[in-house]
């Protein structure tokens, strides 16, 4: 096994492929904007120094204020329904005209209107909601709830995993680039390896992984909650059916509540409105976020059962925008425009093209290990060889650096993994385009080799 590189996210800005693109890709005015955001903001791993400066958006695209389009494949997997997605921003000037801000104690018509269309999503008795500003919060909120229905405070996720930065969301969370410096963090996390097929070290066997969560929970009667990414969304990893419902079945078993953190991957990236729809399963915690502001209001929520709904002589998320009128426009409206634009119908048949696309990239270059994708989620692996397997790190950050150059943007996640995450609203036409853009970035890097 290679040894845990820091580099565990490909595009850290502290690289000499950086530095090269600062010096030869961007123009003076943005140089010296790109120095003062430097110079005001604190630097962080994956933020700032940042590489371009941006003035516009629209729709699968962003453009940088040299005019420079990218196609945007990235996105913090905001952009759902497009940026600036015009219903969106009709909707919400709208709102903003009448109730911007609702002050706790009092409530609004949009809250209550998203607060009910978030239940008629989910299935039976996930109907409750709570609404929150991001991600990071929608898990802290999941795990305090989880200790209040179960009584037992700890937590079993899998190494790896990200779900949020914030304290407790980092104790849940597997990635050292967020943990160092941090600790001593949430007590009582058993963290455990994930049903990673391609090179975990299961094996390719998912049941090892069910094995290992079944002895956690047998030998540890504390364990409330169980944390995981229905479909892991960085480096793109995609149990099977069969791993869910048995995972499933072992809370059940052991009095565990499955949280499950779609943060990214819901209201359609996948083909369905939320990844667990695909396992015929249901959590008992549901965390959304990102896209849920329609790539415009920070928005986020969780979704949990009925039942749960006994803990109100406590505050379980006291958060200032709880029931943000404009947050709660912006939620109604990317359902909405899910809904009215048939986007899950488009991202399968999307997925049908990708999947072709990538296979066929796949058996021309080497350098790819393997492809793995559903909906719009698409992780390309680059490897040095096929038979070991060995990570392609400083290829796959030549390969995103190539990619910037003509217009293309995605993440490398786990050093080594092209992740593709367009916009669900993306036409054919963009699609074929970036692709292009992609396999000869592919090509450049490969003959290097
Ligand atoms: C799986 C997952 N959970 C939680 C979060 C945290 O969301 P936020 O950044 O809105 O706090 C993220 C953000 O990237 C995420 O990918």
């Amino acid at each position: 096994m290679q040894k845990e590189n820091k580099i565990t996210e490909g595009d850290i800005n502290l690289t000499a492929a950086r530095a090269d693109w600062l010096a030869t890709a961007v123009d003076q005015k943005t140089k010296a904007l790109l120095e003062k955001d430097a110079r005001y903001f604190l630097h962080q791993a994956l933020s700032t120094p940042c590489l371009d400066v941006l003035s516009n958006s629209n729709n699968a695209s962003i453009e940088s204020i040299s005019g420079k389009k990218y196609y945007d494949f990235h996105g913090n997997n905001v952009h759902q329904i497009g940026y600036s997605n015009p219903k969106l921003i009709e909707n919400i000037i709208q709102q903003l005209q009448g109730l911007s801000f609702s002050p706790r104690r009092f409530t609004n018509e949009p809250a209550i209107h998203f607060a009910e269309k978030l239940a008629s999503l989910t299935p039976g008795s996930l109907n409750r909601i709570l609404l929150t500003p991001n991600g990071s919060s929608a898990v802290g909120i999941a795990l305090k709830l989880a200790r209040a229905v179960t009584k037992k405070f700890k937590v079993v996720s899998f190494w790896d995993s990200f779900h949020g930065a914030s304290l407790d969301a980092i104790s849940v969370g597997g990635e050292s680039v967020f943990r160092e410096f941090m600790e001593p963090l949430l007590s009582g996390i058993e963290r455990i390896p994930p049903p990673v097929t391609y090179r975990g070290i299961f094996e390719n066997d998912e049941n090892k992984c069910l094995e290992y969560l079944e002895y956690v929970f047998a030998k540890d009667g504390n364990i409330g909650a169980f944390i995981a990414e229905t479909i892991r969304n960085t480096d793109v990893q995609i149990p099977s059916k069969h791993f869910w419902k048995e995972a499933r079945n072992l809370c059940n078993k052991y009095g565990v509540l499955l949280i499950l953190d779609e943060i990214p991957i819901a209201l359609g990236r996948t083909g369905k409105m939320f990844a667990f729809e695909h396992y015929d399963i249901e959590p008992d915690i549901l965390c959304l976020g990102k896209g849920l502001g329609g790539g415009i209001f920070p928005q986020a929520a969780i979704i949990t059962r009925d039942e749960y709904n006994v803990f109100g002589s406590i505050s379980l998320g006291h958060y200032t925008h709880e029931k943000s009128p404009i947050g709660a426009i912006a939620g109604l409206t990317t359902i909405g425009f899910i809904e009215e634009n048939n986007l899950l119908e488009k991202v399968q048949a999307d997925a049908v093209y990708m999947e072709s696309e990538l296979r066929r990239l796949e058996e021309k270059f080497p350098l790819i290990g393997a492809v793995r994708g559903i909906g719009l989620l698409w992780g390309i692996e680059l490897v040095k060889d096929r038979f070991t397997k060995e990570k392609a790190i400083e290829e796959a950050e030549n390969v995103m650096y190539a990619c910037l150059k003509s217009g293309l943007s995605f993440k490398v996640s786990a050093g080594n993994v092209i992740q593709l995450s367009p916009a669900l609203t993306i036409t054919r036409e963009e699609l074929n385009d970036a692709l292009q853009i992609l396999e000869e970035s592919l090509s450049i890097v490969q003959n290097q080799i």
